[in-house]
C-alpha cells in the first residue's frame, strides 16, 4: 500500500475565494475555483494526514469524506485557522484572499443615485503573514499567483511571511493558475528556487508539494 507519511499530522488547508460584502446582494471576490486548494487536501489525506478543509467560495464540489468549513470573509478565514493552530502541524494557504474590502458594509442594499459612485476600500488582514508571526513548530506552505517577475515576487512573500515553502504560479501561462484543472508551479524555500514543475494536472502537483512538505517535516528534530 501506499506509503503514509504524514500519519498523525494535522493539515490544514485554505481553499477558494474570500468573498469581501458591499451591501446584502453585493461583493468583492476572485476568480479561485478551489480545485487547487481541494486537490491539496486529498493529497495531504492520502498521505496519512488529519485533514480539516477551510474554503471560501467555490465552484466545485468538496472533495467527500474531508471535514470542512465554509467561511465567507478573510477574517472568517482567518479566525477559522487560528482556533486550530496549536493543533496544526501544517497550514497550506492555497486561497485566494481579497487583498482590500469595502471600508463600509452597508446593512442595507445600496440605492442607484449619481453617475458615478466611488467605494473606498482598506487593506484586509494579510492572513498568512499573521500566522508567519505567530509560527512555533508549524509549517508553513504559502501560494503566490503572479504575472510577473516571479522568482522576486514569491522570494520577498516566503520572507516577509516567514513561510517554510512558496508554491509560485505564473498565472499568465497556459494551463496555469485560476480554474484550470492543471498547473505550472515553482517551489521556493529559503534558499531560492527548490524545483520547477512541468505542466501537470492538480491532483500531481498536489502530491508533489504534500510529498515534500512530509520530507521536509521528517527532517526537522523534535517535530
Ligand atoms: O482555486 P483554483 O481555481 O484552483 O486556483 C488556484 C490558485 C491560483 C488560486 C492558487 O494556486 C493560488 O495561487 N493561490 C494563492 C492566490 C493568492 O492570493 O496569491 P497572492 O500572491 O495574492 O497571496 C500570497 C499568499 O498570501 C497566498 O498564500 C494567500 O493565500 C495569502 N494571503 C494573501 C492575502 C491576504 N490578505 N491573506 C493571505 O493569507
Amino acid at each position: 500500500s501506499q506509503p503514509k507519511p504524514l500519519l498523525g499530522r494535522k493539515v490544514i488547508v485554505t481553499a477558494g475565494a474570500t468573498v469581501e460584502r458591499i451591501d446584502p446582494v453585493r461583493y468583492i471576490t476572485n476568480d479561485s475555483s478551489g480545485k487547487m486548494g481541494f486537490a491539496i487536501a486529498m493529497a495531504a489525506q492520502q498521505l496519512g494526514a488529519d485533514v480539516h478543509i477551510i474554503a471560501g467560495s467555490t465552484q466545485i464540489d468538496p472533495p467527500d469524506g474531508i471535514f470542512l468549513t465554509r467561511v465567507e470573509s478573510g477574517m472568517d478565514m482567518y479566525n477559522a485557522v487560528i482556533a486550530e493552530w496549536d493543533q496544526v502541524d501544517i497550514v497550506v494557504k492555497a486561497a485566494a484572499v481579497a487583498d482590500y474590502r469595502p471600508k463600509e458594509q452597508a446593512v442595507r442594499k445600496m440605492k442607484k443615485t449619481g453617475d458615478a459612485l466611488t467605494l473606498e476600500l482598506v487593506k484586509t488582514l494579510d492572513i498568512l503573514e499573521t500566522l508567519g508571526q505567530q509560527k512555533t513548530r508549524q509549517f508553513l506552505i504559502g501560494f503566490a499567483a503572479e504575472t510577473n517577475d516571479v522568482e522576486k515576487y514569491a522570494m520577498g512573500k516566503l520572507l516577509r511571511k516567514n513561510c517554510d515553502l512558496l508554491v509560485a504560479n505564473d498565472v499568465t501561462l497556459e494551463g496555469a493558475g485560476f480554474g484550470t484543472d492543471t498547473n505550472v508551479v515553482s517551489i521556493y524555500d529559503h534558499n531560492g528556487l527548490v524545483v520547477g514543475l512541468p505542466l501537470m494536472s492538480k491532483k500531481d502537483t498536489a502530491t508533489y508539494i504534500m510529498n515534500l512538505a512530509a520530507e521536509r517535516l521528517a527532517g526537522v528534530p523534535d517535530n
